[in-house]
C-alpha cells in the first residue's frame, strides 16, 4: 500500500474514527490506512466473523453495526466516542449494490437498497452530528459512488441512493461549516472488493454483464488512499478513479453525449437480461 504524504500523516496522527462496514472491502482499507496513519479506528459491520478477522489483523476495537438500526448506530458511536473521548471522523461506507432493470424489480428490492445506503448514511449523521456540533470539530466522510454523477441503466435504486448521499452531503457541509465541522463526499468508480458477487443480479447474468465491463478496477488500498487523501484536505466531493472524474465533467458540461452513453448502456445491460427473471 503506498503511504499517505507525510504532511497528511501528520496532521490525522492521534485522530479518531469510526468506519462502518469495515469488515471487508474499501471499508476495510479505510480502516488499514487511517491505522497506518496513528489514527485511532473503531472498526463496525453488520458481519461479525469478517469483522473480528479484520480488527484483530488491525489490532483495533470493533462492535457490530447494522446502520439500518437507528439506535444501534447511536450506540456504537456512545462507545466509540468513550473509548477514544470523542471522534474526528465517521467513515459511512456501509453499502450494498443491486442490479437490474426496474421492470424486474419489487419494492422489497428498492426498500433494501434505499435502507442501507441512504438511510444508514442518515442514521450515521444522526448519531454523530450534534455532537460533533457541540465539540466544535468533527469530519463525517460519505461514501458514495460514481453512479450518483452520471447515469447509470440496470443500477437505478442504487444510483438514486448514492445521488441522494451526495446531495446531503453537499448541503450539510455548507449548514456544519459554520460550527467546526466538515462534510465531504466520495464517489468512486469500479474497485475490486466483493461487492459485485454479493450484489443480486435480477434478471440478469451476472458473468456475462461482468465480463463486458470495459474497465479495470482499481484496488481497495488505492480507493482508500484517495478518499483519505481528498478527506485529509476537506474536499467537498472526492471523486475516485479517473473515469469519474470524466464522466462528472461530462455530466455538467455535455449532458446530451451522458444521455447517449447512458442509452447505449442500457442496451448493453439488456442484452445480458435473462428470458424469465425471477418471478415477482
Ligand atoms: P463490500 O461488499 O466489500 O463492503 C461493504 C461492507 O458493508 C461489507 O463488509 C458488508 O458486510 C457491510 N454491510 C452491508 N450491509 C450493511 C449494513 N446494513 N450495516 C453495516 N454494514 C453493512 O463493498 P465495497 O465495494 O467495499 O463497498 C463499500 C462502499 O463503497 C459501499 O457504500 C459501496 O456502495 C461503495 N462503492 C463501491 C464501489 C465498488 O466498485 N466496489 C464503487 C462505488 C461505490
Amino acid at each position: 500500500m503506498r503511504e499517505l504524504p507525510r504532511r497528511l500523516r501528520r496532521a490525522l496522527q492521534g485522530h479518531s474514527a469510526l468506519v462502518t462496514g469495515a469488515a471487508s472491502g474499501i471499508g476495510a482499507a479505510l480502516a488499514e490506512v487511517l491505522v497506518a496513519a496513528g489514527v485511532r479506528v473503531w472498526l463496525t459491520d453488520i458481519d461479525p466473523a469478517r469483522l473480528a478477522e479484520t480488527a484483530a489483523r488491525l489490532d483495533a476495537p470493533w462492535s457490530v453495526l447494522d446502520v439500518t438500526d437507528p439506535a444501534a448506530f447511536r450506540a456504537a458511536v456512545d462507545a466509540a466516542w468513550a473509548r477514544f473521548d470523542g471522534l474526528d471522523f465517521l467513515f459511512n461506507n456501509a453499502g450494498v449494490g443491486l442490479a437490474g432493470e426496474v421492470r424486474d424489480l419489487t419494492l422489497a428490492d428498492w426498500q433494501r437498497v434505499l435502507d442501507v445506503n441512504l438511510r444508514g448514511t442518515v442514521h450515521g449523521v444522526d448519531a454523530i452530528y450534534g455532537r460533533m456540533v457541540e465539540r466544535g470539530r468533527g469530519h463525517i466522510v460519505n461514501v458514495a459512488s460514481g453512479a450518483a454523477l452520471a447515469p447509470r441503466p440496470g443500477m437505478v435504486p442504487y444510483a438514486a441512493a448514492k445521488a441522494a448521499v451526495v446531495g446531503l452531503s453537499s448541503s450539510l457541509r455548507a449548514e456544519a461549516a459554520r460550527h467546526g465541522v466538515a462534510v465531504s463526499v466520495a464517489c468512486p468508480g469500479y474497485v475490486d472488493t466483493g461487492i459485485m458477487d454479493r450484489t443480486p443480479h435480477v434478471g440478469l447474468d451476472r458473468d456475462g454483464l461482468r465480463a463486458a465491463i470495459p474497465i479495470e478496477p482499481i484496488s481497495a488500498a488505492e480507493c482508500a488512499r484517495r478518499i483519505v487523501v481528498g478527506a485529509a484536505r476537506n474536499r467537498a466531493l472526492i471523486p475516485v478513479g479517473a473515469e469519474i472524474s470524466i464522466e462528472w465533467r461530462l455530466a455538467r458540461f455535455a449532458p446530451w453525449l451522458v444521455d447517449i452513453i447512458a442509452r447505449w448502456r442500457a442496451t448493453q445491460f439488456a442484452r445480458h437480461r435473462v428470458d424469465r427473471p425471477r418471478s415477482r
